[in-house]
């Protein structure tokens, strides 16, 4: 049977979250990042039904993400936020890239190829992960001294510097805003020496949401646009992805009788079970067995025993459901944000888990 599983995405709750936050950062630029296949719903489609809509800015991870959206049409800024080799810097050219940089290394070895590309500057003031290390006040003026210089490379046509939050979305006000602060006091550093920064930037979804005087000159959203803000808002985020299982097989056990691998459930009264076409190689995570429901006509459908690598049973003992029939297993009436704190993980891994390989994606406008 084809469509085991389907991935609606809605592209007008895409639009409608992406307005969202651009009201909360009124009207000004905001950067949508579509890196990982635009956190699993898909590049492309989300790319361009976003630049239709007015979003004039994307990232991406690395070259190929960000020639795929080219390839496709994309005309807007595409930031690369990881590194590419050097001797790929054609390609960046080529495709119109911009490419982030994160030392004067690195820098002056795509300088020295001779070819002209657009770069951003990242600088490190917290997540100890990519950019120029800045964490401390004392870390400033060497910093300065090394943008000054990253800067004045012929061939690297500066547009911007960046840093990311580390953890905006938790309770740890202070640290982000010493990472604003050495952020904003480095900023202050370079450009009294008369330099101009370009576009500069430090708000993931979290921040935008939260720390609305720190916005800078634009915006970087990921999670939120998908409709999942990862801190509490009275803004109506609006879920992006439905996940809908297949009904393959119907069955009815004894008492008794016991259900998938390990036999970790045994059927304690007469009941009816629904093998229902998604598991783990789907991107549905194995530790929700025995733990999680999936949904159908306004009734849960308990997930009983293991969950298998591509198929899931639930109880059906009490509702009308036929082989062929759809089941939700997240999305408008299934919050993803549930199950990824019932996995003690976070909406980004669930969504960009779904297999693009065994799911098939349909796009709604
Ligand atoms: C550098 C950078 N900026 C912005 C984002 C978007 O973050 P979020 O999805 O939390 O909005 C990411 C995502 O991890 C990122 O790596």
């Amino acid at each position: 049977m084809i469509d085991r599983v389907k991935a609606i995405i809605h592209l007008d709750n895409l639009i409608h979250n992406f307005n969202l936050l651009k009201a909360v950062y009124q009207n000004k630029r905001v950067m949508a990042v579509v890196k990982a296949d635009a956190y699993g719903h898909g590049s492309v489609e989300v790319a361009k039904h976003l630049e239709t809509h007015g979003c004039d800015f994307f990232a991406v991870t690395d070259l190929l993400e960000g020639i795929e959206l080219r390839q496709a049409g994309i005309q807007s800024d595409i930031l690369l936020f990881g590194k590419t080799s050097p001797q790929n810097i054609d390609k960046i050219k080529h495709y119109h890239l911009t490419q982030t940089i994160d030392s004067l290394e690195y820098a002056q070895s795509l300088n020295s190829y001779g070819i002209r590309i657009q770069t951003h500057i990242v600088i490190d003031t917290g997540m100890s992960r990519f950019g120029i290390y800045c964490q401390h006040q004392e870390d400033i003026k060497e910093t300065a001294e090394e943008v000054e210089k990253m800067m004045a490379l012929l061939h690297l046509n500066h547009q911007g510097i960046y840093t990311h939050f580390a953890a905006a979305d938790e309770e740890k006000e202070a640290f982000t805003k010493h990472q604003y602060d050495v952020f904003c006091q480095l900023i202050q550093a370079i450009e009294f020496k008369g330099l101009d920064l370009g576009i500069k930037h430090c708000s993931n979804s979290a921040a935008i949401l939260k720390y609305r005087d720190r916005h800078m000159d634009m915006v970087r959203t990921g999670i939120a646009m998908y409709g999942y803000p990862p801190i509490k808002t009275k803004l109506n985020f609006l879920p992006v992805m439905d996940v809908f299982a297949r009904v393959i097989s119907l069955r009815k056990i004894r008492p008794g009788d016991g259900i998938s691998y390990g036999i970790t459930h045994i059927a304690k009264k007469d009941m009816r079970l629904a093998s229902i076409a998604i598991g783990y190689a789907d991107g549905y995570n194995r530790l929700l067995s025995n733990q999680d429901y999936f949904f159908y006509k306004g009734k849960k459908l308990k997930v009983m025993g293991r969950v298998c690598m591509g198929v899931t049973m639930v109880d059906v003992s009490h509702i009308d459901i036929q082989v062929g029939d759809f089941v939700e297993v997240f999305g408008q009436n299934k919050p993803l944000d549930q199950m990824a704190t019932q996995l003690n993980t976070i909406t980004y891994e669930l969504l960009t888990n779904m297999s693009k390989k065994r799911v098939i994606f349909e796009y709604s406008k």
